[in-house]
């Protein structure tokens, strides 16, 4: 046989499914994927039934249902102060995963460079190789997970097509200012260039941090694709629904290749979308007394165990460093240590070496999902508890 194509050869499996994979053979505490183990709002599984028996159940507009559409348009206005037009500006697509990879396909000329900062979601990685750019990395450093301003300004030139920027962030949690969106933005500005911003995380935040968007920054509307989807503020990750905004030139281009791509995000859950969007404050409300509570419990669990942490200010995840506890567990790497602790205590994580460009970064850290209930992460302290104290658990 001829051999199949280079470009997906050189990426690896997703090595976060790979965990969630590894966690359900073994069992344990998947603290390793980003989704709830708790049900989705009532009313908005309610409202999809309805659209299923009112007979939404052919292929949708391939780039939104208007009523979906008006629906973001409204909240984008509302939340983030983005005014878009809901006919030009908007396409839907099968989650935030889909909107990344169309803009990326639809704005890209082979060889064009996309800065994204490091550590990074693991889909950029291979967002870049599919569409042919050349990614440069921007170190993003703990504790507290700031940029270094002259570096990130060395990474921008003449080929620079995009930034690619990820706030509330995974895997880091943090949440950029004001200030840093808008040192960004005239970097974008002084090389005309594009920020594509993921903020599917929009919604989780603590200790009163504010979400900006960066099209929401003075000249930066023209240039901004602002991508987000309904998989982690309303707990409907598995519905795949997501949108990408953009000014109506790269909205078109968007939208010719998503069509291509998937024709269209499931009708009825589309539908059942608009109505989440229509929540009332009190839902995002009470989203944030959740994960607050989750946050604080985890953190204080993992700073018990002897795992270097330092506090999230969004999303909701933790890096968590673990050279204390590396040598006990006999643990030579991150994939090691993120194994022996299924293998020991029943609890998944994921490698920090799979956030890296350069893997050697990540080798002594592990990041962990608190988006479970607090059972759950009672649960786990537990059996970290143990494991501290030199009592392996298998539960
Ligand atoms: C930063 C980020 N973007 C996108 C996604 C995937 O989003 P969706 O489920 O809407 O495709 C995730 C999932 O964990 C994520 O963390």
């Amino acid at each position: 046989m001829k051999p199949l194509a280079n470009l997906t050869e050189n990426f690896t499996e997703s090595v976060i499914r790979e965990m969630t994979r590894i966690c359900d053979v073994r069992g344990g505490y998947n603290l390793a994927q980003g989704f709830p183990d708790f049900d989705a709002p009532r009313e908005i599984k309610q409202a999809a039934i309805q659209a299923i028996q009112d007979g939404y159940n052919q292929y949708p507009v391939t780039f939104g249902e208007p009523e979906l559409r008006e629906a973001i348009a409204a909240k984008v206005w509302r939340y983030n102060g983005i005014r878009c037009a809901p006919e030009t500006d908007i396409t839907v697509t099968c989650g935030a995963t889909e909107a990344m990879i169309a803009t990326l396909k639809a704005v890209v000329n082979p060889g064009d460079e996309i800065i994204i900062f490091e550590p990074f979601y693991e889909n950029y990685g291979p967002d870049a190789i599919l569409s042919g750019a050349q990614p440069r990395f921007v170190s993003l450093r703990p504790p507290d997970w700031q940029y270094d301003p002259a570096e990130l300004a060395a990474a921008f030139n003449r080929h620079t097509k995009a930034v690619i920027i990820n706030t509330p962030n995974n895997p880091t949690g943090k949440v950029f200012s004001l200030k840093e969106l808008e040192e960004i933005s005239q970097l974008c500005l002084k090389w005309d260039c594009l920020a594509i911003t993921d903020e599917i995380y929009e919604h989780i935040l603590y200790d009163g941090a504010r979400h900006v968007s960066i099209a929401s920054i003075k000249g930066m509307a023209a240039r901004t694709v602002t991508i987000n989807s309904i998989s982690k503020t309303y707990s409907l990750t598995g519905w795949r629904v997501g949108w990408a905004i953009a000014p109506a030139p790269i909205t078109s281009r968007i939208r010719k290749v998503h069509d291509f791509l998937t024709v269209g995000a499931p009708t009825p859950l589309q539908h059942a979308a608009a109505f989440a969007l229509s929540l009332p404050d009190t839902y995002y409300e009470q989203l944030q007394t959740r994960y607050q509570q989750a946050r604080d419990l985890l953190f204080a669990t993992l700073q018990e165990a002897g795992f270097d942490v330092s506090l999230p200010q969004g999303s909701y995840y933790l890096i968590a460093g673990t050279e204390r506890l590396r040598g006990r567990m006999g643990a030579a790497d991150d994939f090691s240590f993120s194994l022996k602790l299924i293998d020991l205590a029943g609890v998944a994580s994921v490698p920090g070496s799979s956030f890296y460009a350069h893997p050697e970064k990540g080798k002594t850290q592990v990041r962990f999902a608190f988006c479970k209930r607090i059972e759950t992460l009672e649960k786990v302290r537990v059996n970290l508890k143990r494991l501290a104290a030199g009592a392996p658990t298998i539960p």
